[in-house]
Formats: structure tokens, C-alpha cells, sequence
């Protein structure tokens, strides 16, 4: 009964969207500025919308270990709940023109878990995946510093190759995971890879690049880009997707046919003409139904902003001049 109340409580919340942004960015710039996890100041160099993304994660990453809490994955006959960041980054990410920081995907994981009275259920363990050499020692220096290393498996490796051994450790283990598929452009991982990962039980936000559909172009004009969509969207692909829709649509009802009955897609905006998806996909669990109301409070939130609001609030925060978005 607590947790239905909490989640209406978020989806009835009187706050002003703007107010909730500021206090969900402000959240994950005072953790990426935090000496725990700032270190030597290595980071990801993005542009403002990635902002947005994050703050999305907080929310999820704190809703999620809310209602998985310790009696549901009791209920559901789990040994506990894992965190697997596939494209794991370097823990912080440096945004916009003036690099401002904001804590990456992993620390945010460990950080910003729900902490509340009655529950109190972080994950019992993060796997994470990183091909580049100063990300990925950058990023177990901050797991290191935020004390989870025993909790923690980070591999230098390409997801495709580092995939197969975290899934069966994760089955092993008898987790349940939330993975958070941070894709950068199209490549980086297989269909079949994934279908592996979907066999194993757990719950998926991915992020979809809408630019795929310069690569759907210049597949259709047989100019090499074929393989690389085939691999990520399987066989065929080329005849069924007309549009980056298309695409879309066949991603998820591939991910729909491996028991993920619950899909909800945000929008998130750059403000400059570019735009990405996360597709948020949840198994049928034991104590789970709060997620989706909680998912559609968050889809309402994040549509109304833009990267470039983002990028107001980090200027505020950060003591330079700027107005705060008013909607
Ligand atoms: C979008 S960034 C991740 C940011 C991170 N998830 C966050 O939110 O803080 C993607 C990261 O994946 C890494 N990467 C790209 N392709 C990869 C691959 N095939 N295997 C493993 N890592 C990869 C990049 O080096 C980059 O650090």
C-alpha cells in the first residue's frame, strides 16, 4: 500500500516541472562535482541534452530500488538486483561549452538509490563495460572512491566480447538486472547479443539514436551500411524499415517478443534539431505494477524540456547568468 501512495504522491506531485528539473540536475551536478567521484576530472565530453538522460536515470535508478525493495525481491525469489551499464563511459560526463561536471550512468547507480525509512535496497551488484582505456581507468578509480569495488565487475572490453561472461554471472548469481544501454551511435551491439541478454531476466532502458536514419539511407543505397544495421536489427531489416521509425518499431517488438510486455519510449530533445529515444522495457514482476505510472510521470517531465534548458539550469547552478526555463 506504501508504494502505490509513493508513486502517486510522484505523479499527482503539485511541483512545476521546472522546479522538478532543477532539483533532479541539481542533484547530478553536486554528485559529479562531489571530490568522491570529480577525482581528476577525466570525463565524457558531451553536449547539454545528455543532461536530460541523466536526470531521467536518477529518477528510474531511485523509483526502481524503491520498488524492488528487499520484500519484493524476496517475493520474486531473487538473490538481488543488479545494475549493468553496457556503454559504461567514465563515470562523469563534462557538459556543454564550459565542461560542467555531471556524474556519469555508474556512480549515479550507487549514488541514487532510493533511501527511504521503511525500505532501503541498492543494488547488489554493478557491472559495467568500457572499451576506452582513460574512461574506463577513470571509472574504476570512481568506483573505487565510492567504495563499491567488492560490489563491482568493470570491464575494459568491447560490449559484443565482454557480454557473454556478465550474463552468465548475472544468471548465476540469480540477480534480477536493470541495464542501461547507453548506445553513441548504431554500432557497438549485436542483435544476438542482445536476444542473450533479453533471455535473462531483467528490465532495459536503451537509449535510440534517431540519426540511424543516415545509415538506413545509405543502406538502402547499398553504400556499405548494410551489415552494420543487419547486425544491430537482424536479417531482413532492409526491406521491412522504410523510415528511423520503422526501425525503432522493429527494435522494440523484438524486445516486446522476449516477455518486456511493458514498453514506454521519451523523447528527449537537444533543442538544436537532434533528438534520441529511451526506451524504457519491464518484465512482468511480483510488486513491479508502480513502475508505470511512475515511467509516464517521468515521460511528462522530461518531453516538456529541451537540452537547452538543460543548459540554463547548469549556468544557474553553476553562478553564471541565465534565466530558468518557465513553461
Ligand atoms: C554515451 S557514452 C556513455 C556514457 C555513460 N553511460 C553515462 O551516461 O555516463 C558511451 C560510452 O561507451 C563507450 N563505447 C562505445 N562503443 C563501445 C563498445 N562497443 N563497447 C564498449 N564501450 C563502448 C564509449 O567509449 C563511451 O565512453
Amino acid at each position: 500500500m506504501n508504494l502505490i501512495k509513493d508513486v502517486f504522491q510522484i505523479t499527482r506531485d503539485k511541483k512545476s516541472d521546472s522546479q522538478w528539473l532543477l532539483e533532479h540536475v541539481a542533484n547530478i551536478h553536486r554528485l559529479g562535482k562531489s571530490p568522491e567521484i570529480f577525482l581528476d576530472g577525466h570525463g565524457n565530453i558531451f553536449n547539454p541534452i545528455t543532461t536530460l538522460k541523466l536526470c531521467a536515470l536518477e529518477y528510474y535508478v531511485n523509483l526502481y530500488t524503491r520498488v524492488l525493495n528487499e520484500e519484493n525481491v524476496r517475493l520474486n525469489h531473487w538473490n538481488g538486483i543488479a545494475f549493468l551499464d553496457v556503454f559504461a563511459g567514465s563515470g562523469l560526463n563534462l557538459i556543454g561549452k564550459n565542461h560542467s561536471p555531471i556524474a556519469g550512468s555508474l556512480p549515479i547507480a550507487v549514488k541514487c538509490h532510493f533511501q527511504g525509512k521503511s525500505c532501503s535496497h541498492p543494488f547488489n551488484h554493478y557491472y559495467g563495460i568500457e572499451k576506452d582505456q582513460n574512461h574506463f581507468n577513470a571509472l574504476e578509480a570512481r568506483m573505487k572512491s565510492l567504495g563499491v569495488t567488492q560490489n563491482s565487475t568493470i570491464k575494459h572490453d568491447l560490449a559484443e566480447n565482454a557480454l557473454p561472461e556478465i550474463i552468465s554471472d548475472i544468471e548465476k548469481n540469480n540477480y534480477h538486472y536493470l541495464a542501461f544501454i547507453d548506445f553513441e551511435g548504431v554500432k557497438g551491439l549485436s542483435k544476438e547479443k542482445m536476444d542473450s541478454l533479453l533471455k535473462i531476466k531483467g528490465d532495459l532502458m536503451i537509449t535510440h539514436i534517431l540519426s540511424e536514419r543516415r545509415t538506413l539511407g545509405r543502406a538502402k543505397k547499398g553504400m556499405g551500411d548494410e551489415m552494420i544495421l543487419e547486425k544491430k536489427y537482424g536479417e531482413g531489416v532492409l526491406e521491412i524499415c522504410e523510415t528511423e521509425d520503422d526501425l525503432q518499431e522493429l527494435y522494440i517488438s523484438n524486445i516486446k517478443e522476449h516477455d518486456r510486455e511493458h514498453i514506454i519510449t521519451i523523447n528527449i530533445e537537444s533543442g538544436n534539431g537532434y533528438a534520441y529515444r529511451l526506451i524504457f522495457a519491464i518484465r512482468n514482476t511480483k510488486g513491479n505494477s508502480q513502475f508505470i505510472p511512475g515511467i509516464l510521470a517521468l515521460k511528462k517531465r522530461i518531453e516538456a524540456f529541451s537540452g537547452v534548458d538543460a543548459q540554463h539550469i547548469i549556468n544557474q547552478l553553476d553562478g553564471r547568468m541565465s534565466r530558468l526555463p518557465e513553461i
